[in-house]
């Protein structure tokens, strides 16, 4: 795949080939993030916890998201790229959804959005897939609702709400979304949903079944050393090697070491 596109991922699925995606959320990172050839760069509005330090991603704004969605755009080549429309800018009405989507395809250059949700956000979905932009579901935990459930724990573990979310991942891909997001949910459960649909599920703690993975990419590189859920598989230790890379350089400074006669004009 040259360049991935919402095509490309219905035809993995199809082949069986699993889907890597991963966030970014500035220029730097996703110019990393693109050339390692993830299929899919999400800006998502876990930017409000790594990058700007909130407890929840319900403070980051549209405006914001936008900011981040387009540093990112400008680095990638390969990798489709969605931004998650943030809340506040989609619950109210299909039009305001509408709306909000439409700002971040023309401001950023943008190739999808995700919004959370099934049934709740039908008419929402509809319109913005019925204006031409693409759009990537996410069920399960879906942490703009973190104080309807009042805890990060796992989802649909009964069955009133698996079967809930059984309906809601069917009724998204009728309604023509081409990807959904199942976040910490039970195993079986993302199989089953994985098995029921023809579009690809993207798994974070949803376990091996789904069709593909994402991650933060802070916690993938340990950038986030507090944070330490069980799907969560670390590739390096950054807090700890950026910690003494710096340090280094402040014992460098102090002992006059940095800049050397070499480094000077
Ligand atoms: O905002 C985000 O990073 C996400 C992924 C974890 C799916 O929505
Ligand atoms: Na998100």
């Amino acid at each position: 795949y040259k360049r991935v596109t919402v095509k490309s991922l219905v035809d993995m699925k199809k082949h069986n080939e699993k889907i890597s995606m991963l966030t970014a959320y500035d220029y730097s990172m996703a110019k990393i993030v693109d050339s390692a050839n993830v299929d899919v760069i999400l800006v998502g509005d876990s930017a409000s916890n790594v990058m700007a330090g909130h407890e929840t991603t319900l403070p980051i704004t549209l405006d914001q998201m936008i900011y981040h969605a387009t540093s990112v755009i400008r680095a990638v080549e390969r990798a489709l790229v969605v931004v998650d429309i943030p809340f506040g800018s989609y619950q109210s009405d299909p039009k305001e959804a509408l709306r909000s989507a439409i700002r971040i395809m023309k401001e950023s250059g943008a190739h999808a959005v995700k919004l959370e949700g099934g049934i709740e956000i039908k008419e929402s979905v509809k319109k913005i897939l019925k204006a031409g932009i693409p759009v990537m579901g996410h069920l399960g935990l879906t942490p703009q609702s973190i104080y309807k459930f009042g805890t990060y724990t796992v989802r649909a573990k009964e069955e009133e709400e698996a079967e809930k979310l059984m309906e809601d991942a069917k009724l998204l891909e009728k309604l023509g979304c081409f990807s959904i997001v199942l976040e910490k949910i039970p195993a079986a459960l993302t199989k089953k949903v994985s098995e029921s649909i023809s579009i690809p599920t993207i798994g974070i703690g949803g376990g091996k079944h789904a069709d593909g993975q994402v991650l933060v990419i802070h916690d993938l590189l340990g950038m986030t050393h507090e944070f330490n859920p069980r799907f969560l598989r670390r590739y390096m230790n950054l807090y700890e090697e950026m910690g003494s890379a710096i340090s280094q350089y402040v014992q460098d400074v102090k002992n006059r070491d940095f800049p050397n006669d070499e480094e000077q004009y």
